[in-house]
């Protein structure tokens, strides 16, 4: 394991400062919620610091907008190779609302929405309160717990009537990084039927090993015309609450629509949390790399912590995303009517996800952060194996 100053970090210390992830489950060890455990990087407080000293708290300012457009745009180039002009870079308050924006704007009204899932819960909300079924289909478990998109599953769902597919890529829960060519397969699909994707690449930065973020807007022509992509520095600088994300418009009659609209788009994006993403993608850099050292070896822990006590789990490292997806389904018969997040919460005061919550395919699935320090995920997973012990008997 490491020497690293995240190590410091205690559960009280983080249960003190108050973040949502270490207090809406009182009492409990918290990998719920798609925080990290250690703070920002010092050039985001910096930002806030000085928007701080100015008061710059009033509407966004056209300058400030145009510096994290264009902040996104140079990040974008370095990271993967996208050349976007900044000009089609929207500043908006989260992933979620730009999702919003993009179903009720650009989409046919009414018309069923495509999830691969498991997927992000709320897709499965909000899609519904806007009138709009959800077609969830079912990823499919390959060898070795390598989960694919099912693309006769999507077809058949574009055919139902569908228009929009959301693409997560990064997986949130699966961790899964999509490579190139399985990006084309699911481009053939989606062309092939007309079809638009939102892609919600909010974990893209965060990759491992040999995996590399492909934005998919980026692959051909093809895949530009049909795409609206959200990123933000969010997830990865470890800034949600300060409501900002970009939105990414690749198709040209796209933007000649959003002009005269976009002021809704950006209205919910607050002016320090745009500073702080510009921040992010322009002096983050090296804070990030150490943040995803130390979420990598995080990774294999996880693997070996859940070997020595809870076998019956099974684990496929995420190539992206710090979040982890166990398949309980192997645990003896022990929960009763509980599901098995509730069981955990009950019996290890350990805060998960349930897989049910991201759709039918997560069911007997759990969704644990990587994000916290090594010393608090070997007490979750010993907490956890404790409490299947002295059920087992
Ligand atoms: C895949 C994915 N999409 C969207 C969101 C929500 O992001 P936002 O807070 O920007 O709406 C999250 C949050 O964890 C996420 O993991």
């Amino acid at each position: 394991m490491s020497d690293h100053r995240f190590d410091d970090i205690t559960v009280e210390s983080l249960m003190e400062t108050g973040t949502m992830k270490w207090t809406r489950m009182p009492g409990h060890l918290a990998a719920f919620v798609a925080e990290m455990d250690f703070g920002t990087a010092p050039a985001v407080t910096q930002a806030l610091r000085d928007s701080t000293d100015k008061s710059l708290w009033g509407y966004l300012p056209p300058a400030v907008a145009k510096e994290m457009s264009d902040a996104t745009s140079e990040f974008l180039a370095r990271r993967y190779g996208w050349e976007v002009p900044s000009t089609r870079i929207y500043p908006t308050a989260d992933v979620l609302s730009a999702y919003d924006f993009v179903m009720e704007r650009f989409t046919k009204p009414g018309t069923p929405v495509i999830l691969p899932t498991p997927a992000y819960m709320p897709f499965l909300t909000l899609t519904p309160m806007r009138g709009r079924e959800i077609i969830q289909v079912p990823m499919i478990e390959g060898d070795g717990g390598l989960w694919e998109m099912d693309l006769e599953g999507i077809t058949t769902a574009f055919d139902k009537g569908a228009h929009l597919l959301i693409l997560c890529n990064p997986h949130n829960p699966l961790g899964r990084v999509y490579s190139r060519a399985e990006l084309l397969a699911l481009a053939d699909v989606v062309e092939a039927k007309s079809g638009m994707v939102f892609s919600d690449e909010i974990h893209a930065p965060i990759t491992f090993g040999e995996h590399s973020h492909i934005p998919y807007a980026s692959l051909t022509e093809t895949t530009a015309a049909h795409t609206l992509t959200a990123t933000s520095a969010s997830k990865s600088w470890n800034i949600p609450g300060l409501k900002c994300a970009q939105l990414i418009v690749s198709n040209d009659e796209h933007q000649r629509s959003i002009k005269d609209i976009a002021f809704l788009v950006s209205h919910g994006a607050a002016t320090p949390g745009v500073a702080a993403n510009t921040a992010a993608y322009r002096e983050g850099g090296a804070w990030l790399e150490d943040v995803l050292g130390y979420i990598d070896i995080n990774r294999s822990l996880l693997r070996d912590l859940l070997a020595q006590h809870l076998p019956e789990f099974t684990y496929r490292e995420p190539e992206g995303s710090y979040i982890a997806w166990l398949d309980a389904r192997g645990l003896p018969d022990i929960a009763g009517d509980r599901t098995w997040a509730q069981f955990f919460s009950e019996e290890a005061r350990v805060g998960l996800t349930d897989g049910a919550l991201c759709g039918e395919a997560g069911v007997g699935h759990l969704r644990l952060m990587l994000s916290t320090p090594h010393h608090i995920l070997e007490k979750i997973v010993i907490a956890m194996g404790d409490a299947v012990d002295r059920h087992r008997s």
